[in-house]
């Protein structure tokens, strides 16, 4: 498949607390950044695809820095500034791939750095068997409960039939670029996720399975559990 990637980059972090390192998609695990551990993973299995890196203004010296620590060629990744939020920093990174011939685009968090070969090997297999939009997904283990105003517990949600969304999507590129476009002239800018986007474009979504291992770094703790995890593997 002929493909490009997305990595978006340009969120503030602000739920993992301030560090010297900058947001959490730069703070060091096993020593270098967490972006560039997810972008290790994309180059290595996918080294022709182009990559476009979505970052904050702010954050032009951190992403270079991190840039220079990707454990195989950057030659094909370019740097451009996302949005206020994360739906706008996309439609950034979707614009600047447009003109580039692209049949299909993945879209990863940076946040993410555990995608590994398999869980993209499932994603690409699923845009060569003809889906429009590929999202990876793990069904939810623990029983969901909904909280009232006052502390207690509303209600219980079946969790039967209910997956917890992961990165990375992928999608035919025009079909997700005109979503975006849609999505963006009508106003709208709180999209969470990009399969969210194609939803609510009428465009079927293909559920994969995700991995186990694939967890986004959303607080300090994860930080913290990915360091660990890349210094101690488990056996
Ligand atoms: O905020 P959230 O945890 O959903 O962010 C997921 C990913 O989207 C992160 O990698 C973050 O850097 C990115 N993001 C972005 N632009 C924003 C907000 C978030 O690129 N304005």
């Amino acid at each position: 498949i002929n493909c490009g990637v997305i990595i978006v980059a340009a969120g503030r972090g602000e739920r993992a607390g301030s560090h010297p390192d900058g947001p959490k998609q730069y703070r060091r695990i096993a020593g270098r950044p967490v972006i560039s551990h997810t972008l290790d993973a994309f180059v290595k299995w996918a080294p022709d695809a182009p990559i476009v890196v979505v970052v904050h203004a702010d954050d032009s010296d951190l992403i270079a820095a991190a840039l220079l620590q990707v454990n195989g060629s950057t030659g094909k990744i370019r740097v451009v500034t996302g949005g206020a939020s994360r739906q706008q920093s996309v439609l950034a990174g979707l614009e600047a791939m447009a003109g580039l011939d692209i049949d299909h685009v993945l879209i990863q968090d940076a946040v993410r750095p555990f995608a590994d070969p398999a869980l993209l090997d499932r994603v690409g297999a699923a845009l060569a068997a003809g889906a429009r939009a590929v999202l990876p997904a793990i069904a939810v283990a623990d029983t969901l409960k909904r909280a009232g105003g006052d502390g207690s517990v509303a209600e219980t949600v079946p969790r039967a039939g209910l997956f917890a969304a992961q990165t990375p999507q992928a999608f035919h590129f025009q079909t997700i670029l005109d979503a975006h476009r849609q999505a963006a002239a009508g106003g709208r800018s709180d999209f969470t996720d990009d399969a969210a986007i194609a939803e609510w474009a009428g465009v079927p979504v293909r559920l994969v399975e995700g991995a186990v291992g694939n967890v986004k770094l959303t607080l300090q703790k994860d930080i913290i559990m990915a360091d660990e995890r890349l210094s101690a593997p488990l056996p």
